[in-house]
């Protein structure tokens, strides 16, 4: 994604500095793209941005928000009708048409995967290691437990800050390499930036998001964001 430039005196600039960024009003509206509404939602999540908020705490609040972002991505799943003996009777009630799976990006995505199997229980996990490399802000493969045999409806990737967009493009591609049928991203916080990027780069997924915020700094942090997501879900500042 972006990329570092050396300024004159030699040094290297920081590594969105001078990048244009577009506008938040620029990226509201585009195709499958969904921002939250939920009251709940934006309760949580300005106590997730607050400073002062512990690592447990933390943590416990992206899960919570996970189950309810998972709540709203799930809403267009498709079910199968299926034949069930009720104590009065037998009828036919719906179940859901396939399996589901759940890629938490590491290390980030995993407090949001849990939240998500609080919703979806027998969820398969395929766990993706992606570690964005601070200088360059590119995304680096270090962990693939994604299984050979694929047998799902629909993967989530799932990771709450998407900043440039670098490690959620390469999460779907390394997914779209597996012939999922259906993929959505899942993110709490995301940059118009990153926004754009993944939804021109892959425009047949689903995207969903709990807050569009205002742009990144010159180090790729979102603004106003709420810091290494990372390091306050596990405590290594
Ligand atoms: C963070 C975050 C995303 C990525 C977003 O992870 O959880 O994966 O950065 O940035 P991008 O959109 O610019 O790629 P990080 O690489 O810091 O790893 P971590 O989850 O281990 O903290
Ligand atoms: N990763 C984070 O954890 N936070 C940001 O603001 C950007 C990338």
């Amino acid at each position: 994604m972006a990329e570092t430039s050396t300024q004159s005196s030699g040094r290297p600039s920081l590594p969105m500095q001078g990048v244009p960024q577009p506008r938040r009003d620029e990226v509201l509206n585009l195709p499958r793209v969904h921002i939250s509404s939920h009251p709940v939602l934006a309760d949580k999540l300005t106590a997730l941005r607050d400073k002062h908020t512990s690592v447990p705490e933390f943590y416990r609040l992206v899960q919570e928000i996970g189950a309810l972002l998972a709540y709203e991505a799930t809403a267009s799943l498709v079910l199968e009708p299926y034949a069930v003996e009720t104590p009065m009777e037998s009828m036919v009630g719906q179940r859901l048409a396939g399996g589901i799976g759940i890629t938490p990006i590491l290390r980030a995505g995993l407090g949001l995967a849990e939240g998500f199997r609080q919703v979806i229980p027998d969820a398969q996990i395929w766990h993706l290691g992606l570690r964005r490399d601070e200088e360059t802000l590119q995304a680096l493969e270090y962990y693939n437990r994604l299984p050979h045999t694929v047998d799902l409806q629909v993967c989530y990737a799932v990771d709450p800050m998407l900043a440039t967009g670098g490690s959620a493009i390469d999460a779907i591609n390394v997914l779209k390499r597996r012939g999922i049928p259906r993929l959505s991203y899942v993110g709490i916080i995301a940059a118009p930036y990153g926004l754009l990027k993944l939804a021109q780069t892959h425009p047949d997924i689903d995207i969903y998001i709990g807050a569009l915020d205002d742009n990144l700094n010159d180090r790729g942090y979102i603004l106003p964001g709420l810091g290494d997501a990372g390091d306050r879900q596990f405590g290594t500042f």
